[in-house]
């Protein structure tokens, strides 16, 4: 699979590093993707940990089949979607509460790196993710962050054993938003695991313990398959689509406002503004430039 994507597609294979963050530019140098750099200290505890909380949750799925591939994921949080009139927290049952409860305060240290690493590299895209909770949050008193200061509404534990994507893209997320995937293992990164990004034709390295950002929704992605007998288990943050649309919507489904005649004048914005959404909302990616310029304190950022 890899020497054929590489030999007769152009794909260009990126060896990982695990001493420094590897960043993905566009034409207009914004990071789109960044496997980000391992905390120097700890980590490895920390992802040990995750991955026994991951090994116990486990044992309560069954292995199926889906879209992605096939292995054991269970999704978790806030969402709107397939026919929802309000944003809503996905169903668990009574006997999932305590079980997932427990394995979020197990994994709670391992998404720490998450959700530093989201606002380091991505601080304008998160300010609307954040923006966005905030408005949801003041909906119903239920809902809250999954994780101490998270931007994310939701996330995805892929249990394996061998986690494994097929090609796919999440077409429920924020169509220029980003998602982070974390790997645990054991498994050996240079044979397999690897992330695959078709569009711009990159086969990426991701080693146990990694963390990589990539904007799931827009580019199709895939991994390479690891051995039998070894594991992998991933896990990954989101927040779908329809609850920004819902925002954008003045917190009401886009069928509410375009059926009422007292929201014509919403109906028109929201349809005038979609041409330029796409472009403002990429425009949320940074260049290095622009974080070098976020440390020392100053903004010059690109428009
Ligand atoms: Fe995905």
């Amino acid at each position: 699979m890899v020497p054929i994507l590489i030999t007769n597609h152009g794909y260009r294979y990126i060896t990982n590093d695990i001493g420094a963050a590897q960043a993905f530019g566009d034409v207009k140098e914004r990071i789109y993707a960044v496997k980000v750099q391992q905390p120097r200290l700890e980590w490895g505890k920390v992802c040990l940990r995750a991955e026994r909380a991951f090994e116990v949750l486990s044992a309560h799925y069954e292995l199926g089949v889906h879209r992605r591939g096939c292995f054991k994921t269970r999704n978790c949080g806030l969402t709107m979607g397939m026919g929802s009139s309000v944003p809503h927290l996905l169903a668990e049952s009574e006997s999932e509460k305590e079980m997932l409860a427990k394995f979020i305060q197990e994994i709670e240290q391992y998404v720490r790196h998450f959700t530093v690493s989201a606002r380091l590299w991505m601080p304008d895209l998160m300010k609307e993710y954040t923006d966005l909770q905030v408005k949801l949050f003041a909906l119903d008193c239920t809902f809250r962050a999954l994780f101490p200061d998270s931007p994310f509404c939701s996330f995805t534990a892929n249990m394996g054993p061998r986690t494994v994507c097929n090609g796919h893209r999440d077409f429920w997320n924020l169509v220029y938003g980003t998602c982070p995937i974390g790997a645990l293992g054991p498994f050996n990164h240079r044979t397999g695991g690897h992330i695959i990004l078709h569009e711009p034709k990159l086969i990426i390295e991701f080693r146990r313990g990694d963390v990589m950002f990539i904007p799931s929704a827009a580019v199709t992605h895939e991994n390479v398959p690891i051995a039998d007998g070894e594991t992998r288990y991933s896990f990954t943050m989101y927040t779908a689509g329809g609850l920004f649309r819902y925002a954008w919507c003045g917190m009401r489904t886009l069928k509410d406002i375009r059926e009422k005649e007292e929201f014509e004048e919403l109906y028109r914005s929201y349809v005038a503004e979609g041409p330029v959404r796409w472009e403002s909302g990429w425009r949320k990616y940074s260049t290095i430039g622009d974080l070098i310029a976020r440390a020392r304190g100053s903004s010059s950022k690109k428009k």
